[in-house]
């Protein structure tokens, strides 16, 4: 099965961590992206975020949330009155993922398969042991079935806070959509006020 475990160091902070991802070669995924993109943040941010994967800009940049979808999602948590200073941004896989019909053509983002989510995990099992946040705030399907399993339904339990225990932790955790979401939705604003509503939530669950 792909995994990313025989990469991950068994010991070492974020920055050991981060070095060790960037030669991962867990499942096929790194083949074809630029580069890993690992979490970004203070290494006891007192909210990690997890989204899906990097998208076009993130893998150009090699960072997270850089891209159109983390414009918005910085405009979102300063909004709710989450500082970036207490924020750890992070994705559930770490390689883009993306089909492109010819060379030098646009490419697109494709949902990431379950077999892909679970060789990633190890990565994002570690930043939560390291990272030890407060409280998880989970960016929509893919973030919610990577941590919480296959079952999970962003519509359910958005908006609300959590207690699941994660990797033998009791973690807090509020669900939202993702902020890409927000960028395909019919009704743009109306989404984005949801999106700012559930980490308001998040913001009050950290006082
Ligand atoms: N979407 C994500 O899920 N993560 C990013 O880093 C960028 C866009
Ligand atoms: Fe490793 Fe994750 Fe990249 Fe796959 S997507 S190669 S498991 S870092």
């Amino acid at each position: 099965a792909y995994t990313a475990e025989p990469f991950v160091p068994g010991r070492g902070g974020l920055a050991a961590l981060r070095k060790a991802a960037a030669d991962c070669r867990g499942c096929p995924l790194h083949r074809d992206a630029t580069q890993t993109v690992f979490g970004e943040g203070a290494a006891h941010a007192r909210v990690m975020l997890v989204g899906e994967q990097p998208g076009d800009q993130e893998d150009r940049q090699g960072k997270p949330f850089v891209g159109p979808a983390g414009k918005l999602l910085d405009r979102a948590l300063a909004e709710a009155g989450i500082e970036p200073a207490d924020a750890y941004v992070t994705n559930a896989v770490k390689h883009f993922k993306f089909t492109q019909a010819e060379p030098r053509k646009r490419r697109i983002h494709k949902a990431p398969s379950l077999r892909e989510m679970t060789a990633c995990g190890p990565w994002l099992a570690k930043e939560l042991e390291i990272v030890e946040p407060e409280l998880i705030v989970v960016l929509g399907a893919t973030a919610g079935k990577a941590l919480l399993g296959s079952s999970f339904r962003v519509t359910q339990v958005r908006g609300t806070v959590l207690e699941e225990e994660i990797h033998g932790r009791r973690e807090r955790l509020v669900p939202t959509v993702h902020p890409s979401a927000v960028l395909r939705a019919e009704d743009r604003e109306a989404a984005y006020r949801g999106l700012v509503a559930d980490l308001e939530v998040a913001a009050r669950a950290l006082g």
